[in-house]
């Protein structure tokens, strides 16, 4: 059993009230399983999946992930954990502006000390498997949506992580961009036994995993397996190159020796975990021009009653 989820209980207090977000929570995921959760907005979907991540701490209850009890880890000791064990895929792609997707690829690993060389093999492999071989030097504002999640995804895979942790990953695609996104999620969970756990709203979206838990107020309600859907369709779209990004033309990204990666600074870098905190899906439907900038500060943090508050750590 990979995951072991056991009566989790997660209660903020909120002024004089306390909101009991989760009530009690008891499930596990074997290996290779692709679950989706579903439930009614403020179910507790993303309270479980922060602490699934140990991104925030429960009030009672433990996550054991690969035989190990997270919740008895100390903030290093998790975040170290996160970065090195689990990957995370956020509605927002969370990439870094300023990095090429091959360097945002190979950021998980950056920040654990390693150069950009001994990573860039693996970087660009999975570049290439997820379609984006001719994007590598691309910076996120010169791809589209769909190839800024795939990025996403390809930077939760460079740690080989034990969990996948997906909150509403297609939440801001198009549905035929969304689609391709899905079926590689699902094939990462069906050809190479990758463990995923995807947060949803959408039906459809939950429809490409095996497994689906339905809550309601802060409880399981449903879980129940099925079968992947037939990968028929191709998840690698062709390798077209996008009009205005041809080599030579003034848009296309200039190539940089690779070693020559100034990484950003830590508060920029923990945007990712930060995002899981502050973006409670507040703006699901609007147009790229209106959505909150991708590196979230930790001034909108609405983790009140984390032990972890005013922790200013990496925490990617
Ligand atoms: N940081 C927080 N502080 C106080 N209440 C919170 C916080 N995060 C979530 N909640 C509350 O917990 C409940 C579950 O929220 P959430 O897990 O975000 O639900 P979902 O993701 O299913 O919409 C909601 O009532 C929400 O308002
Ligand atoms: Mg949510």
């Amino acid at each position: 059993m990979l995951l072991q989820v056991g009566d989790l209980k997660k209660t903020y207090s909120r002024g004089h009230q306390n909101v009991e977000a989760l009530r009690g929570v008891t499930f596990s995921v074997d290996r290779g399983q692709f679950t989706s959760i579903m439930g009614p907005s403020g179910s507790g979907k993303s309270t479980l999946l922060h602490m699934l991540g140990g991104l925030d701490r429960p009030s009672s209850g433990s996550v054991r992930i690969d035989g190990q009890e997270i919740q008895s880890y100390n903030d290093d000791q998790l975040s170290n954990f996160r970065r090195r064990k689990l990957g995370f895929i956020f509605q927002f792609f969370n990439l870094l502006p300023t990095l090429t997707a091959l360097e945002n690829v190979a950021l998980p690993v950056l920040l654990d000390g390693k150069k950009i060389d001994e990573i860039a093999p693996k970087a660009k492999d999975l570049l290439t498997m997820i379609g984006l071989k001719n994007r590598m030097d691309h910076r996120p504002d010169q791809l589209s949506g769909g190839e800024m999640q795939r990025v996403a995804i390809a930077r939760a895979l460079i740690t080989d992580p034990l969990l996948i942790l997906a909150d509403e990953p297609t939440g801001n695609l198009d549905t035929k961009t969304g689609t391709t996104v899905l079926e590689l999620l699902a094939q990462m969970a069906k050809e190479r036994k990758h463990t995923i756990i995807m947060v949803t709203h959408d039906p459809r979206a939950a429809s490409f995993g095996n497994r689906l838990i339905s809550m309601r107020d802060g409880m399981i309600e449903a879980d129940e397996l099925r079968d992947f859907l037939p990968l028929n369709s191709v998840a690698v779209p062709s390798p077209m190159v996008a009009p205005g990004l041809v080599p030579g033309h003034p848009r296309a990204p200039v190539p940089r020796p690779l070693n020559n990666i100034s990484l950003p600074a830590p508060e920029v870098t923990s945007a990712f975990a930060s995002a899981a905190e502050s973006a409670p899906a507040p703006a699901r439907n609007l147009p790229i021009s209106e959505m909150p900038p991708s590196t979230p500060t930790f001034a909108n943090s609405p983790r009140e009653t984390s032990k972890n508050n005013g922790d200013h750590s990496p925490t990617l």
